[in-house]
């Protein structure tokens, strides 16, 4: 595992937005998988700054997306859908006929959906880059703690924790108690992973999922199975790493360890 600190978060989302800007220059049909919640949101930002000021081409690019809530329909505003439109495809080249997000309310069987889901993926050659968040709780995209390291793409029941640290985003509106997201087996098969995490907020879980045992409990420890994982944190992030040393000392040999960003 890669682990990049960086002193402030401002630098963490340029960090995360130049990697995966210079992925896409070296192979423009990239397969990007994207992440909602608030940690990503800046990350995003510096990529449209990118296709503003460098004209960063993202019309070969094919999105995908790890998670979306059941019952929400695309045009609600908490659904990921929007989320992503709001903060990514909106000022970017994106080729419409290229974003491919999981549905709120998917038509048919739910489970004969999730396993569709999966089969594009497949079929379109997989996942070059991932960007995940990850939950205080340790979920990654949306499988809670107990997740199979093995788990598909299916509908999980959200828990009481995540259900209430969301509804600080939903503020009056109930959050919906179900969601569809890729498995942690899944998301495994991407050929990159990209976490990032920020904030103090994140510090213990954090170590936990980097450096802590591999166990269910902590959905997010699967990373360090996966062969190509960086993680993005700013210094509060990583306050509570044993090897932060050697982290830093990473850090600073970052465009000579990703010479061509995640690709
Ligand atoms: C959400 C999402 C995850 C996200 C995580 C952290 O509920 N399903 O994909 O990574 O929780 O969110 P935040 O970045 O807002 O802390």
């Amino acid at each position: 595992m890669f682990v990049v600190i960086t002193e402030t978060i401002e630098q963490g989302h340029r960090t995360a937005a130049s990697l995966v800007a210079q992925s896409i220059k070296k192979h423009p049909p990239l397969r990007l998988g994207l992440a909602a919640g608030t940690t990503p949101i800046g990350v995003y930002q510096s990529l449209v700054e990118l296709h503003r000021s460098t004209h960063l081409d993202f019309s070969g690019v094919e999105f995908f997306s790890l998670d979306e809530f059941l019952g929400l329909c695309s045009s609600s505003p908490h659904s990921y859908h929007a989320f992503f439109h709001h903060h990514l495809f909106r000022h970017i080249n994106a080729n419409a006929g290229n974003i491919q997000l999981l549905e709120g309310e998917p038509q048919g069987d739910i489970d004969s959906y999730c396993r569709s889901y999966e089969r594009l993926i497949h079929d379109r050659g997989g996942i070059d880059v991932q960007l995940l968040g990850i939950g205080v709780n340790g979920h990654l995209a949306f499988n809670e703690p107990t997740s199979s390291f093995r788990s598909r793409t299916r509908a999980c029941l959200l828990s009481a924790e995540t259900r209430e640290t969301l509804s600080r985003t939903f503020k009056e509106t109930e959050v919906p108690e179900w969601a569809v997201t890729m498995g942690l087996g899944t998301i495994a098969e991407a050929r990159t992973l990209l976490m990032l995490a920020f904030g103090k907020e994140k510090a213990k879980v954090i170590a936990q999922a980097v450096e802590g045992p591999l166990t269910a409990a902590i959905p997010a420890s699967s990373i360090q199975l996966h062969p190509n994982a960086v993680v993005i944190l700013d210094a509060e992030a990583a306050e509570d790493l044993k090897f932060k040393k050697y982290y830093q000392q990473q850090s600073a040999h970052l465009t000579t360890l990703l010479p061509h960003g995640l690709v």
